[in-house]
């Protein structure tokens, strides 16, 4: 892209990732800068509040990067109060202060949500940027709540011919009312995954061994969704693989995670001290391929738009590789596996970044005149 763009990064949020969204946001505000885009940091608090990050506390982020873990070098969710307005320009969102609507603080030309699981990546915040007529980079709302959805994305996977793996599911009052509760998952072979449908982090999920850790695992999963998953599990490895694109997206090389333990909790994946991606992953070139096409075949399946990356689980001893799920909104720091795979593809980070920006433009520009209210895609 050329020309200046003026973009919103929006950042931080409710969510448990809150911490992962402040460093995925400043390696986003730091790529658009260095293209010569305009960036306007938009942090929400946990309590959904929106804060504009006056400039000179966003220039010196910028500008340092801060020593230490990647999660250490993060945008802080400061500054005034402000809200997102219909802009003064057809297609483009105003930053007003909140207590005074009629002060504008900035004009946006398109908004970058950064922002990971809940609220941010499963369609509201979506919802929201649609309802105010502005681009916004990456899946929209049906896109972002099938990829939230475990129950709903395997449909969609199953619909399209994508291997998923053995599953259940049930609400709470089927779980309760039942007199066996066991039997709604016959014919699932142990360790088992218990998930809540729409959650993030691995958080409320349990890997079950034995019979009688079941009904604390639904309990578990329980307290963060009525929706419950009960998954047969994969022995064997985690492998990841980033789509970029709209109507012909692409996939990159992909990306290993080794974890410990038998499964990629939510300890390892915040405060472990080793790297455990390997980039690319040790692979037969007909497995890379099998997952990259896999990988393109799920983002249409959920009708993704921008980015997602893509999870499989792969038992080398059968050769069964399946997709465990689609990350809209996937970890965006200079060290996260998104940008790690697109750079071993020859695509370096800013170029992500700037793709990205075009293709939200691209999907505003084709809305049928009016707008399509739905956002699809
Ligand atoms: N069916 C399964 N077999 C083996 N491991 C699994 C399975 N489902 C989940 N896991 C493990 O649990 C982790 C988190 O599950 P995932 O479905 O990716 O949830 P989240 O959306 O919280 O990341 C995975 O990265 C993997 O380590
Ligand atoms: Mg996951």
């Amino acid at each position: 892209m050329t020309g200046t763009t003026r973009i919103g990064v929006l950042f931080g949020g409710p969510s448990a990732e809150h911490e992962v969204s402040c460093a995925s946001a400043l390696g986003v505000a730091r790529a658009l800068a260095e293209r010569g885009h305009h960036v306007v940091a938009l942090g929400l608090t946990r309590t959904g509040g929106l804060r504009m990050v006056p400039e000179p506390v966003l220039t010196r982020h910028l500008t340092t990067v801060a020593a230490g873990r990647a999660i250490d070098d993060r945008l802080p969710v400061t500054g005034p109060a402000v809200e997102l307005r219909r802009g003064a320009g057809t297609g483009t969102v105003a930053v007003t202060a909140a207590d005074a609507p009629a002060t504008r603080h900035a004009e946006l030309d398109v908004v970058f949500p950064v922002l990971h699981g809940p609220y941010g990546e499963d369609g509201v915040v979506q919802g929201l940027l649609e309802s105010l007529g502005v681009p916004y980079v990456g899946c929209g709302i049906l896109a972002s709540a099938v990829g939230m959805d475990k129950v709903a994305m395997k449909r969609a996977l199953r619909a399209e011919g994508v291997p998923t793996t053995p599953h259940v599911w049930f609400d709470e009052p089927t779980w309760r009312a039942a007199e066996n509760p066991e039997k709604l998952v016959v014919g699932l072979r142990r360790p088992l995954f218990v998930k809540p449908a729409r959650m993030g982090s691995s958080i409320g999920i349990s890997r079950v061994t034995g019979d009688d850790d079941l009904a604390a695992a639904v309990e578990e999963a329980f307290r963060h969704d009525q929706v419950v998953l009960v998954e047969q599990g994969v022995t064997g490895r985690e492998l990841e693989c980033g789509v970029l694109g709209g109507w012909r997206p692409e996939a990159s090389t992909v990306g290993e995670v080794r974890v410990a333990g038998g499964w990629f909790d939510y300890r390892q994946k915040y405060f472990g001290d080793t790297d455990p991606m390997i980039v690319p992953a040790p692979l037969p070139d007909e497995v890379t391929a099998r997952i990259r096409e896999l990988s393109v075949r799920a983002f249409a399946a959920i009708g993704g738009w921008g980015l997602a990356r893509v999870d499989f689980l792969y038992d080398e001893s059968t050769g069964e590789l399946f997709v465990n799920e689609l990350n809209t909104l996937p970890g965006f720091t200079a060290h996260s596996m998104y940008p790690k795979v697109w750079a071993a593809s020859g695509v370096a980070y800013p170029e992500v970044v700037d793709r990205l920006v075009a293709l939200a433009l691209d999907r505003h520009a084709a809305r049928p005149s009016g707008g399509h209210p739905g956002g699809a895609r």
